[in-house]
């Protein structure tokens, strides 16, 4: 979006730590002095225990923002947002979501997205989270699992991201094993030859407390490559 850089944090799919990347991401870049926003298209899964994702998120980023302001979708269950809008009688408006997230962008130095499960998830019948990505047009962020079957998984949405002439920023594989295997270790690599695409990692983090997150700073590099 015009005027303010940004990361858009996908994934190989859903519950694969987005929501924990984005919020690393965040908290690196206030960390730096920058005032960040966070977005997320649609929330959905409000019924269950536990942070929401835009709780975290503010939590993450020292942002003011308003629940609207960071997510303008929210539902109770844990569907796709297509059907999770469709059981409470609406659709996702594309129209409404780029709104958003130019005027969260508009009040800050830097933000944060976060996509909602993997990149050809619908937000509507006609509007994939890919396509919003496009049209938000930052650098992509893929989060996945460092084990066994995440080399297809990544390279599919690789291969998908950059389809749609989404550029990539890096891949986050998560959470890294302090004492990580051969094929973890072999994975990292043939992810990032493969895939040519940076590959970072995160390890398990105790969310609770802010003051041990490990900063993520590829996403602040103030060298040519930096996206932010
Ligand atoms: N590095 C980590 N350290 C500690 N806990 C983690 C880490 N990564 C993920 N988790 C935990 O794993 C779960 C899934 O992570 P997260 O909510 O970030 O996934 P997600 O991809 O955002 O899921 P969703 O598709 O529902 O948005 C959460 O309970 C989160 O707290
Ligand atoms: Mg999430």
């Amino acid at each position: 979006m015009e005027g303010t850089p940004g990361l858009f944090v996908s994934g190989t799919g859903t519950e694969v730590g987005k929501t924990v990347v984005a919020a690393m991401l965040a908290r690196t870049l206030a960390e730096e002095g920058k005032r960040v926003a966070v977005f997320k298209p649609a929330v959905t899964g409000l019924e269950e225990e536990g942070e929401t994702d835009h709780a975290l998120l503010r939590r993450a980023s020292g942002s003011s923002q308003g629940d609207t302001e960071i997510a303008p979708y929210r539902y109770q269950p844990p569907a796709s947002p297509h059907l999770a809008a469709a059981l409470a009688g609406e659709e996702i408006e594309p129209e409404r979501l780029r709104q958003a997230a130019r005027a969260a962008a508009a009040n800050a130095d830097a933000i944060v997205c976060e996509g909602v499960g993997g990149l050809l998830v619908p937000l509507s019948p006609t509007y994939l989270v890919r396509d919003f990505a496009a049209d938000l047009g930052y650098p992509l962020v893929i989060v996945a699992s460092p084990g066994l079957g995440t080399i297809n998984h990544t390279l599919l949405t690789l291969e998908s991201a950059r389809a749609a002439g989404l550029e990539i920023a890096a891949v986050v594989l998560n959470p890294w094993p302090e004492q990580p295997s051969e094929i973890e270790r072999d994975n990292r690599e043939t992810v990032a030859e493969l895939g040519e695409a940076p590959v970072e990692v995160l390890p398990q983090l105790d969310l609770s407390r802010p003051g041990t997150w490990p900063p993520l700073q590829f996403c602040c590099r103030r060298d040519e490559n930096g996206p932010i």
